[in-house]
């Protein structure tokens, strides 16, 4: 497969991290949620990723149930010094439990999680370390102070959040420098542009938006009985059968901008993501998440697609009007 020359722009992570490729690649799609995956196609991807100038890879300890860090360990042990590795703590299920969907943000289980997550990954130190989940019954000074004490013993180097409130940030951000940000964004969802961007804005903190290509939904993909029994967006919400057709309708607004623009709709929004981050001053790595090379090529092209006043004018209606809520 030939790659075509991609300029892959640079943005820093966090006040004081280093300047890492405006897109990163998320991996858990390899292990777990959406359907077979073809091994060596995937490894191949992660390669080609590192050709492409991506350097933020976002794992989970749960993606998988552990798999998805196990898999990813030969790729780091390779390409150590030209990569970020994220990962995420939070969530109980476990091989034992796969169906345990609770949240554990005790200093105790990080201090564990931690450890299994860097023998899985294989590393002395995890990059970018995020809470995966936040529960209230924990006080944010007892975990964020067990993530800190990682970053004094060296086991992590960069904190980060997934899917906290602006004020949750900035509580966090006041016991412990936080570096990333990751929730969900994309031109369906956009709950974090009123409070929580903003907010990490101000504190310098990089917004990582995952799921940007609506999990699929938004590169036109109908998934009409395509979903098969080991893919969870068959539980989801915008992809079941009463919401599926009005969403694609959205959608169809997306392919008439791209086609128009002779790209492709996964690269539209991409696009989006970026002009909307140049407008909302934020600091951007999106992580969509693919299998395949030629995907990743697309996804990656897109860091320096400008859309349009037009484009963007034409896309701002459509997350009001998406049906069923982004799990
Ligand atoms: N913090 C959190 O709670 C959280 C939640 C969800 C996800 N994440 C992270 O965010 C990452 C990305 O999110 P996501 O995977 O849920 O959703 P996504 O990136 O919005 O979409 C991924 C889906 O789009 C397909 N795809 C990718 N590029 C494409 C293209 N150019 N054309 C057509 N289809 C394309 C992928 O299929 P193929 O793989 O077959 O190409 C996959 O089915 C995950 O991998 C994970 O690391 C974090």
């Amino acid at each position: 497969m030939t790659s075509q020359m991609i300029t892959m722009p640079k943005v820093q992570l966090g006040h004081d991290g280093p300047m890492i490729g405006a897109q990163g690649l998320g991996c858990m799609g390899m292990s777990e949620f959406y359907g077979q995956t073809d091994e060596a196609e995937s490894r191949a991807t992660l390669e080609r990723a590192v050709e492409l100038g991506i350097s933020l890879f976002d794992t989970a300890d749960m993606y998988g149930l552990g798999a998805n860090e196990e898999f990813l360990a030969p790729f780091i042990a390779k390409n150590r010094d030209n990569i970020v590795i994220a990962t995420k703590f939070g969530y109980t299920r476990s091989p034992e439990n796969p169906n345990d969907w609770s949240i554990d943000n005790r200093p105790e289980f990080i201090r564990a999680a931690v450890d299994r997550s860097l023998k899985r990954l294989g590393v002395d130190v995890i990059d970018l370390y995020y809470m995966h989940r936040r529960i209230d019954a924990v006080p944010l000074e007892e975990s964020i102070g067990a993530m800190a004490e990682l970053v004094t013993a060296g086991k992590v180097r960069w904190l980060g959040l997934s899917a906290v409130s602006a004020s949750e940030l900035r509580a966090a951000h006041a016991i412990h420098p936080i570096a990333a940000l990751q929730s969900e964004w994309s031109i369906f969802t956009r709950d974090i542009e009123k409070d929580v961007i903003p907010a990490a804005s101000e504190l310098g903190v990089t917004i990582v938006p995952y799921s940007p290509l609506g999990r699929g939904m938004l590169t036109g993909q109908t998934f009409a009985g395509a979903l098969t029994d080991d893919d969870a967006r068959q539980n989801f919400p915008r992809f079941s059968a009463e919401n599926r057709e009005a969403n694609m309708q959205l959608v169809a607004r997306i392919e008439d901008i791209a086609s128009a623009r002779g790209i492709t709709p996964a690269q539209v929004a991409l696009a989006w993501l970026y002009a909307q981050s140049r407008k909302l001053n934020a600091k951007t790595v999106p992580i969509p998440g693919t299998r395949k090379r030629n995907r990743l090529q697309e996804n990656a092209s897109a860091a320096t697609i400008i859309l349009s006043d037009e484009e963007m004018a034409a896309l701002e209606p459509l997350a009001d009007a998406v049906r069923g809520i982004a799990v």
